[in-house]
């Protein structure tokens, strides 16, 4: 048979393994993984990968697109161009827009905005609003998203909707979603007592970034922990399938661990900025282009652990791009900058090159940015490189040796908190159903590109 495409030569990985191997790809899909040199796979395209590795693209289940409503900091095409880049091949959106992901009629303006401009496959997690949840489902979604905070004092990044403080509502938010069986993504935080810590630093006239990361850290992560109980117990309560975003405290990761051994269906998410950034000298030096969050050191310790045991299921980018104007202001006033990190573009890289500094297996990374989310969203047609999935691989040099700067951000906002930062490991091709979006330095893939995957029941 003559394939569409055949990528020869290159070294496959796996969550489990990796092996020496070509694949024949028709009609967007793999068809053939031949073990040996692949004289016998004829092709209309070949690419070389003698050299090379060949890893699924990652599948991002945690990317803040901006469209529609916040357009002058991202848009669907930038995002996704920069997704490429990063070897993202699939995104889910979240649904703090304007107006924000809260009805049927407004997820499905937003499904078609991706159809016509993402460049790579999408889906997007909807606000649970009751009375719409089983609509929402059947429109597609894979996970429904909400965040159980209600800022003080200013209206972004959580619109009217998106975030709620009230438990009986959060309750009632798990008993949807668990009659639908999609997965219950959320964002803990306890807004009381950040209410009341916050408090402690505005008398004094305090609105530092440092004051803002130490209020959203106090009494080692009281903020998060409390929330993330309040969730597990949630969880086993309705029997509703939760995953928790942004895990980054000890407490929290040993709290996923029992609820994990006690059968509840929890799943847990960390982020490129809990790994690579967010340290103490980060704060003091980039201030707001690193907040949200710090994470004290003792607990990226137990999150790298965490992330080679397998208390932490998957790598996600929470991709949140803010122009400069939106965070120099946090240098006087952290509470009235835009807080959030990009990041799409540079998490593969930065886990590779933690690969090579020996904090993580390769089998593991591909682990944790494709197979992990595609089983865990139940996408059935994503994140292995097996015959019947979709050709979505990329080509990786993982000795090429670079830079990250802020002049080859493809993200609106052009600038990356990572500028400066040497790794070892790129992505060099990246391609969605065996048409080539990136390589050769330049984004190829054309908005419109990108499909809807759906969960397989
Ligand atoms: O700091 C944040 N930024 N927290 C969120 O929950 C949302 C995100 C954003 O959208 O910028
Ligand atoms: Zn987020």
């Amino acid at each position: 048979m003559t394939y569409d495409l055949a990528v020869v030569g290159g070294t496959l990985v796996s969550g489990s393994g990796r092996q020496r191997a070509d694949i024949g790809v028709s009609g967007g899909r793999i068809v053939e993984v031949t073990a040996g040199n692949g004289a016998g796979l004829e092709a209309k395209e070949v690419v070389d990968a003698t050299g090379k590795l060949v890893l699924p693209g990652m599948v991002d289940v945690h990317v803040h697109t901006r469209e529609p409503g916040y357009t002058h900091k991202e848009d669907l095409i930038t995002c996704t161009e920069a997704a490429a880049a990063g070897g993202v091949t699939t995104i889910f959106g979240m649904p703090n827009l304007d107006p924000p992901t809260v009805t049927r009629t407004h997820l499905e303006e937003v499904l078609d905005l991706y159809a016509a401009r993402s460049i790579v496959d999408y889906n997007h997690n909807p606000v649970p609003a009751h009375g719409e949840t089983e609509a929402m489902a059947e429109a597609g979604v894979a996970a429904f998203k909400v965040y159980m905070v209600v800022d003080t004092g200013r209206t972004y990044p959580h619109p009217a909707g998106t975030g709620i403080h009230d438990h009986g509502h959060l309750l009632q938010m798990f008993e949807d979603v668990e009659e639908t069986g999609r997965v219950f993504m959320v964002h803990p935080h306890d807004q009381a007592l950040m209410d009341h810590v916050e408090q402690g630093y505005w008398k004094r006239d305090d609105r530092s970034p440092e004051a803002y990361a130490k209020t959203l850290a106090a009494y080692d992560g009281i903020i998060w922990d409390t929330a993330t109980a309040t969730l597990l117990r949630m969880a086993k309560a309705t029997g509703c399938r939760l995953h928790i975003v942004h895990v980054q405290t000890i407490e929290g990761i040993e709290m996923i661990r029992r609820a994990k051994d006690e059968g509840v269906r929890v799943t847990g998410e960390v982020n490129h900025w809990a790994l690579f950034l967010g340290t103490w000298e980060d704060v003091l030096e980039l201030g707001p282009y690193c907040l949200s969050y710090w994470v004290p050191d003792h607990h990226r310790a137990a999150i790298w652990d965490a992330l080679a045991d397998g208390t932490i299921d998957m790598v996600s980018s929470d991709h949140a791009p803010h122009t400069r104007a939106e965070k120099d202001v946090g240098w006087e006033d952290m509470w009235a900058a835009h807080t959030g990190t990009p990041g799409i573009q540079h998490q593969v890289p930065l886990l590779l090159d933690a690969v090579h500094g020996g904090k993580l297996t390769l089998e593991r990374v591909v682990e944790l940015t494709a197979e992990a989310p595609a089983r865990c969203f139940d996408i059935g047609s994503k994140g292995y490189l097996r015959p019947g999935f979709d050709a979505d691989l990329l080509i990786v040099d993982p000795t090429k040796e670079w830079t990250i700067r802020n002049e080859d951000v493809l993200s609106k906002i052009g600038w990356t908190p990572y500028d400066g930062r040497q790794v070892v490991g790129a992505v060099e091709r990246t391609f969605l159903r065996g048409v080539e979006i990136y390589g050769d330095g330049t984004v190829k893939g054309r908005p419109g590109l990108g499909r809807h995957v759906k969960p397989s029941d």
